[in-house]
């Protein structure tokens, strides 16, 4: 039997933003599993119009094209999980995500991941899923703005080799969780990834305003954040951004 997601790999020496140019290719026709991949980024994109540092040699950074037909949020839910699992494998470090898709190594992300749709005829057309990777530090450190938030997953260089298994583990796991996608075979392993659980967290507005303090009970079925506001009510957390101090 042909399997769900055939990947190919288009690499690029430089890209201002592999998921613009995926959704640029999906735009066109490209097939599902097309994964564009650069290895620098000059206008890497993150969540909330943030930039996603990318310099060269040190980072990961690639996005697949996907034409799915399941709850799109289980795409990125499924992501996180496939990167925290491929980087404890490849690493042999523990990997944790907080709520909803940021992958931890020491307290530190290692891994966003920015997934965008395009829509034809009042149906998604098309899903770019962005991962980007900090490998190693990069070899002038940090941006100010990042430093001690931002981590890698090693702590010195490594060889191109063991960058190519992590992403063929990242593709791969990632491949099995999207061929049952509305089953969400991976919400137990999200579950126990998640760093949030009995932390104290801010709720912020999207101007990163704070809201309120709550504390997190767990992760719904649907992968909301469930809290207990600071007014003692349960809430479960669909959308938005929580700050912790990890
Ligand atoms: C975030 O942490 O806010 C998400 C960052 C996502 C970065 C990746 S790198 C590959 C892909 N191309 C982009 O421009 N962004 C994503």
């Amino acid at each position: 039997m042909k399997p769900l997601l055939d990947f190919a790999i288009r690499r690029f020496e430089v890209l201002e933003s592999t998921n613009t140019t995926a959704c640029e290719l999906a735009k066109d026709g490209a097939p599902e599993g097309t994964v564009v991949l650069a290895g620098r980024q000059t206008g890497g994109r993150g969540r909330f119009g943030r930039s996603f540092f990318s310099p060269e040699g040190t980072g990961l950074y690639f996005s697949i094209i996907l034409r799915p037909t399941a709850q799109p949020l289980y795409l990125t839910t499924a992501a996180a999980v496939a990167v925290a699992q491929a980087a404890e494998a490849v690493t042999g470090k523990p990997m944790g995500i907080k709520w909803v898709n940021d992958v931890y190594c020491n307290g530190q992300k290692v891994c966003g991941i920015l997934t965008e749709g395009g829509f034809a005829n009042g149906k998604l057309d098309y899903a770019v899923l962005g991962i980007g990777i900090n490998v190693a530090p990069p070899a002038e450190g940090f941006p100010a703005e990042l430093a001690g938030k931002a981590g890698a997953l090693w702590d010195t260089p490594v060889a191109a080799e063991a960058v190519e298994s992590l992403l063929n583990e990242i593709l791969c796991r990632f491949a099995k969780s999207y061929t049952a996608l509305e089953k969400k075979p991976f919400l137990e392993a999200y579950r126990r990834l998640s760093l949030l659980d009995g932390k104290t967290v801010e709720l912020l507005a999207p101007d990163g305003r704070i809201l309120e303090q709550a504390t997190v009970e767990g992760i719904g079925d649907e992968f909301e954040l469930l809290v207990r506001g600071s007014d003692g009510n349960p809430r479960a957390l669909s959308s938005g951004e929580v700050s912790i101090k990890l």
